[in-house]
């Protein structure tokens, strides 16, 4: 395949970014990326299958190891997160799994922070309990806790920022100039920002995992996840790890992922904007002020952190409704917003954490991780806000 120059490094803008790099053509000069739906790839000879396999020759053997239309998801997301490379998987958990299990092993130590995403949490506390490695739960904004934290074997600091449901936040900048100073790995989960609100790798982390099944799809169809970051710490380590345990992108979920891609930064200016609307109008309810949860309203403890951080406050609004029956009330009166599991989608969704995506964490974990029993999670879609408001108006009033 004839790769095209590619629009990276140009100083191009990520709208740009996103439509143009890795443009290609095989010779039949497709203008839509071509679907490489293959398992493995032939060789011309058996000299030349050893001779690829052996890494004397360039090219792909197995989709397992490579695949040119993963490569092309793969070198869009580095584009837009102004990374040196990017290494896609099979799911955003599969991201996560594997940087964890590529870059620790039996005796180190990981801080992790108290509010990542539920499977996160329970990894950190079967699998890595069980390699010997140990961890230790730091509240996300509390730098010195991180610091405290650090053991001489600590390795990694992992943790989302905004986190996933409570919006809370930490100074990457800071952060990542401690875990520079002690040489330990920050690791971002950028999954809420997507690159078109927030650049880690710009404010000093090491890498950023992605579930691309989010806001990188758009549209709630497949699943998929990518870690981006320096080339070398990814081929060194990361990417002998994927391939040897299988946790590879399909290539027909790369190429609905690349597509999805095309039109992120402009989904993502149209979720914010939804999003800050929806979050003003619901703070201004009566007996709701202090109920809303989102960055970009004028007393949110960290807005100013947000805003040197953050390009926008992005596309999660949570309501505190005081009590699981409410919340349930509230979910089951709107008739627009979906209830699911998924957020990042073109439609409004609603979720509550405690009761799913964070229900197999024990209550002390989910109280520190700030996820109350009454806390809704809206993913604010790219629907006519008018629409959105009157759904949400009219769900809250049936809740009461
Ligand atoms: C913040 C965050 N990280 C990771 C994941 C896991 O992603 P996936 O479902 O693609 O494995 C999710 C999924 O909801 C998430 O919200």
């Amino acid at each position: 395949m004839e790769r095209g120059a590619g629009v990276k490094g140009r100083g191009f803008g990520a709208a740009t970014i996103a439509l143009h790099t890795g443009r290609e053509t095989t010779p039949e000069r497709e203008n839509s990326p071509p679907l490489f739906l293959t398992s493995s790839f032939r060789f011309d000879s058996a000299e030349q299958a050893r001779a690829v396999f052996a890494g004397e020759e360039a090219g792909n053997l197995y989709s397992r190891f490579t695949n040119p239309t993963v490569a092309l998801f793969e070198e869009r997301v580095a584009a837009l997160e102004g990374a040196e490379h990017a290494v896609a998987t099979a799911s955003g958990m599969a991201a996560i799994t594997m940087v964890f299990l590529a870059l620790l092993s039996a005796g180190d130590h990981v801080v992790i922070s108290r509010s990542v995403f539920g499977s996160t949490t329970n990894i950190a506390n079967t699998l890595l309990k069980r390699m010997n490695i140990g961890v230790s739960r730091v509240a996300l904004s509390d730098l010195s806790a991180w610091e405290a934290a650090i053991t001489p074997a600590t390795r990694m600091f992992f943790l989302e920022t905004p986190a996933n449901p409570t919006l809370e936040m930490v100074d990457l900048e800071a952060l990542s100039r401690l875990g520079r100073d002690k040489g330990i790995w920050v690791v971002v989960d950028n999954v809420l920002c997507t690159p078109c609100v927030q650049q880690p790798l710009a404010l000093g982390a090491d890498l950023v995992v992605h579930s691309a099944t989010k806001y990188m799809d758009g549209q709630g169809r497949v699943l998929g996840g990518v870690i981006a970051g320096a080339r070398k710490l990814l081929m060194d380590h990361i990417y002998p790890m994927l391939r040897n345990t299988g946790a590879s992108l399909s290539p027909f979920n790369a190429w609905v992922l690349f597509k999805g891609l095309e039109t992120l930064p402009l989904r993502m200016d149209r979720h914010c904007d939804n999003a800050e609307r929806v979050a003003a109008h619901l703070a201004a309810q009566p007996g709701l002020g202090g109920a809303v949860l989102y960055p970009g309203l004028p007393d949110h403890p960290q807005r100013e952190l947000a805003r040197r951080q953050m390009r926008r406050f992005g596309a999660i609004v949570c309501l505190d409704l005081g009590s699981r029956e409410r919340a349930h009330r509230f979910m089951d009166g709107l008739e627009l917003a979906i209830i699911t599991a998924n957020l990042g989608d073109g439609r409004t969704l609603t979720t509550h954490p405690a009761t799913t995506t964070h229900a197999k964490l024990s209550h002390e974990e989910r109280l520190s991780a700030g996820i109350t029993e009454g806390l809704v999670r809206l993913s604010i879609g790219l629907e006519d806000l008018r629409d959105i408001l009157t759904d949400l108006d009219q769900a809250l009033e049936r809740s009461r």
